[in-house]
């Protein structure tokens, strides 16, 4: 009946979330990475289950349990979440919530580093792939709805404008994580920024922004006013 295709408007769908940071090796026992928890886009995965959706999550390196109900794949570097992300297509949704690494060390040292002589080491950095503009970029199979995140400490309406249009996703969540903590944080103050305009919502619990965040893209695919 009506009442329960709207309690699980995602059923049906195949939502991919990123989630957490990267960890990209310094050598074998160091590593380059950042201050995401995950939180933000964990639940996001688990509001897309409630929702009814078969849900694949992607997840850097954190300090939470997998989410009931959710597909988690586990892993590390920048480059392992985008050949996950890519094994894990098709999808209806995706929802790049994962601070990714923006560069990797250029040549990892396989074995340790040592203190020596030589003195300080000076590590060389490549810039890692775009996972969020690779797959909005997909000529075939891009999922219909490709959701990015954008964490600013200044110009955050006007940044995540630009980063909208440059990566070719349909919405960006941006998040002003200057100050207050919001990084590791349990609240969350966005805006969902598109071509046609910004909404700002409240400070809201991380669980909240998600469960607004799936009945918005909800929404917006017309599933919910399916059947
Ligand atoms: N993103 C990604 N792969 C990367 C870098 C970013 O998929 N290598 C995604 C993030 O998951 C997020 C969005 O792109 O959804 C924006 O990330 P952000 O770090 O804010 O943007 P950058 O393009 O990396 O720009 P900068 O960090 O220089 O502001
Ligand atoms: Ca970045």
């Amino acid at each position: 009946g009506g009442a329960a295709i709207a309690q699980k408007p995602l059923a049906g769908k195949h939502v991919l979330v990123t989630s957490g940071p990267t960890h990209e090796p310094i050598d074998p026992v160091r590593y380059i990475a950042n201050r995401s928890s995950g939180k933000q886009g964990h639940a996001i995965a688990a509001a897309a289950a409630a929702a009814g959706a078969s849900v694949t999550l992607v997840s850097g390196p954190v300090g939470l349990p997998d989410p009931d109900g959710v597909t988690t794949i586990h892993v590390e570097s920048a480059r392992e979440m985008l050949a996950a992300t890519e094994a894990a297509l098709p999808a209806d949704i995706a929802v790049f919530a994962a601070a990714v690494a923006d560069w990797r060390v250029a040549d990892a040292a396989p074995e340790k580093m040592k203190k020596g002589p030589s003195g300080t080491p000076a590590l060389a950095l490549v810039e890692n792939p775009d996972i969020l503009a690779t797959v909005a970029h997909r000529k075939t199979g891009r999922p219909a709805l490709v959701v990015g995140f954008a964490a600013e400490t200044e110009n955050v309406i006007d940044y995540a404008r630009a980063k909208l249009a440059r990566k070719g996703c349909d919405l960006i969540v941006a998040n002003d994580v200057g100050g207050t903590g919001v990084m590791g944080g349990d609240s969350n103050t966005v805006h969902l920024v598109t071509r046609d305009g910004v909404e700002t919502w409240p400070t809201l619990a991380k669980e909240e922004v998600a469960s607004r965040l799936i009945a918005h893209l909800a929404g917006l695919t017309g599933v919910s006013k399916a059947g």
